[in-house]
């Protein structure tokens, strides 16, 4: 017998507010056509003032729960996915436990700015499979708009806030494919690109949050180039390619990225669960965000072979190979 970190529930949260590219129009040189064509972004949610990603992550997370019939208590761990914690600490994610009224087990933070939640399903399906954890709730949540600087027209038309949640849970397979659960899993980072993706401030530098910076294209060569390598990696472990995928849910950052890797995995786009047009890149948030619109599009159903792939500041990359 083999455990499987078995997904039970998926739930989202986006914030109210709508921003769409018109909105960037008025305030910095550039145009809904320059954004719609270089990264199939239409719209974002941007939170209210005083919305923190916690609140954001509890909403997500009751949704996810909600959608597996469980309670709260029936959980073993929380873990969160998230860049843009409410404060330095705690973790946002026992805010999270707090917020949701989960009084048992253990919660904690991983920070792999968009491959966050590749890292938090790894870590799940690791805490599952040792025997640690029966139950956990895997959140990924982020208030980008909270480090944009928005005079920086290379970045600030391209990311979102926003929340979605899987409730993950021990189930028993037969040590193959067919198995429900997470099969693979493969992450990935090298520091050495620390400078193509950061934030310029932090607690121990300049005491401040700072604001993101980008070398967008040179982020986007790697892009292309490490996603389907990494895809292709997990399913390899488990005997799988691009030809047995039902789903690819790829990170949405950029539809051209998102087309390339599936062009590079020989899958074609209709088996691509696409939300990068109404959410943009809400990055550690915006997989747990496709995989619950999938689910409630209709695409994405029980026993469909789901490959997750993720690239972000770090670098760090990694890719998940589940059967939902
Ligand atoms: O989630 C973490 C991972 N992040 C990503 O995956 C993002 C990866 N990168 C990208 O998605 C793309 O590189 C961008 C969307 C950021 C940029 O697209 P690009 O096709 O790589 O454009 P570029 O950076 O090479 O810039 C092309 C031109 C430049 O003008 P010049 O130098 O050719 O005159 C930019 O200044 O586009 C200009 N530009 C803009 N023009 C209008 C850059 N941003 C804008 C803008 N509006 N908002």
């Amino acid at each position: 017998m083999t455990i499987r970190a078995v997904v039970r529930g998926v739930g989202h949260y986006l914030p109210e507010r709508v921003v769409p590219n018109s909105e960037f129009e008025q305030r910095i040189d550039t145009t809904d056509e320059w954004i719609r064509a270089r990264t199939g972004i239409e719209q974002r949610h941007f939170a209210a003032e005083g919305e923190t990603t916690s609140d954001l992550g509890a909403r997500a997370a009751a949704a996810a729960l909600a959608d597996a019939g469980m309670e709260p208590d029936a959980l073993d761990a929380l873990i969160l996915a998230t860049s843009t914690a409410d404060l330095t600490f705690p973790s946002a994610a026992t805010m999270i436990q707090s917020k949701i009224g989960m009084k048992s087990g253990f919660a904690f933070d991983v920070q792999a700015v968009c491959a966050g939640f590749v890292f938090a399903l790894a870590n799940a399906n690791a805490l599952i499979t040792s025997g640690q954890a029966r139950r956990v709730l895997v959140v990924g949540a982020e208030t980008f708009s909270r480090i944009l600087d928005f005079e920086d027209r290379t970045t600030c038309v391209l990311f979102g806030d926003g929340a979605g949640a899987v409730v993950l849970e021990a189930g028993d397979g037969t040590g193959t494919p067919a198995d429900r659960g997470i099969l693979a899993t493969d992450l990935n980072s090298d520091g050495s690109y620390r400078d193509l993706l950061y934030v310029d401030g932090g607690v121990s530098t300049t005491g401040t949050a700072g604001h993101l910076r980008m070398q967008g294209n040179q982020v986007f060569r790697h892009a292309v180039e490490k996603l389907a390598a990494t895809a292709h990696a997990a399913l390899g472990k488990v005997g799988l390619s691009g030809e047995d995928v039902d789903w690819i849910v790829p990170h949405q950052a950029n539809l051209r990225i998102i087309a390339a890797t599936a062009s590079r995995m020989q899958v074609p786009m209709d088996r691509v669960v696409v939300t990068v047009q109404d959410h943009g890149n809400t990055s550690a948030a915006s997989i747990p965000l496709a995989l619950s619109v999938g689910k409630a599009r209709g695409q994405i159903k029980t026993g469909d072979l789901i490959v997750t792939e993720a690239i972000g500041g770090g670098l760090s990359w990694g890719s998940v190979v589940l059967r939902w």
